[in-house]
């Protein structure tokens, strides 16, 4: 074979290996996808240019619907002494105050909007229709209490426990 085939030859591989491996990219595009694992994180665009998730569950860590199970007391005792401490100089639990009453704070929004928000108000009041709505309200943005994810879930047992106490 002489030189000038054998480069032919080599840029007819080296096209045949690019068709293939395109081949596969767009494949993997293509491959049906589980709707139930991505419904959550799909971007539809409304009016405020949040996905449908974020509109209804607020913009933070928590990006899939949790499953509440039952109301855990010991959870209970650590999101009331956390709302003892690091809340209550805002929140009343059936009075407005510098901040709305929380007891039926699970009548307004999803368990996953309270935790975004609580652990991402920030941004909430910066995107949220809602979060915008309560700031016109209350003219007091809530600072970040800089919760962890597992203290934001005991502050959720705790909320749910004093909704059903009344
Ligand atoms: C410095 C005052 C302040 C502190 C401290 C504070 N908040 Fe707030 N919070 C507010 C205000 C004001 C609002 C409502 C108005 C707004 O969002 O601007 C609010 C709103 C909320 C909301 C949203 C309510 C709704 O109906 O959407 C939640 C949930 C919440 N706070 C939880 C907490 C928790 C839990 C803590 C303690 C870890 C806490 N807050 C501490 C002032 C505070």
């Amino acid at each position: 074979m002489d030189q000038q085939n054998k480069l032919t030859l080599q840029k007819l591989l080296f096209a045949f290996i690019i068709t293939i491996s395109m081949t596969f990219i767009s494949c993997g595009d293509n491959a049906p996808q589980d709707p139930s694992k991505f419904s959550n994180t799909k971007k539809v665009v409304n009016a405020s240019g949040l996905s449908d998730f974020e509109l209804e569950n607020g913009i933070g860590p928590i990006k899939q619907k949790i499953e509440l199970t039952t109301i855990d007391p010991v959870l209970v005792k650590k999101g009331q002494g956390i709302f003892e401490t690091k809340c209550a100089a805002c929140h009343k639990l059936d009075e407005r105050y510098v901040g709305p009453a929380q007891r039926d704070v699970f009548k307004r929004r999803s368990p996953e909007y309270i935790l975004n928000f609580m652990l991402n108000p920030e941004e909430n009041y910066k995107r949220h229709p809602e979060a915008k709505k309560l700031l016109g309200e209350y003219l007091t943005q809530m600072p970040n209490q800089n919760l962890t994810i597992d203290e934001a879930k005991a502050m959720l047992d705790y909320f749910r426990k004093i909704a059903d106490e009344k």
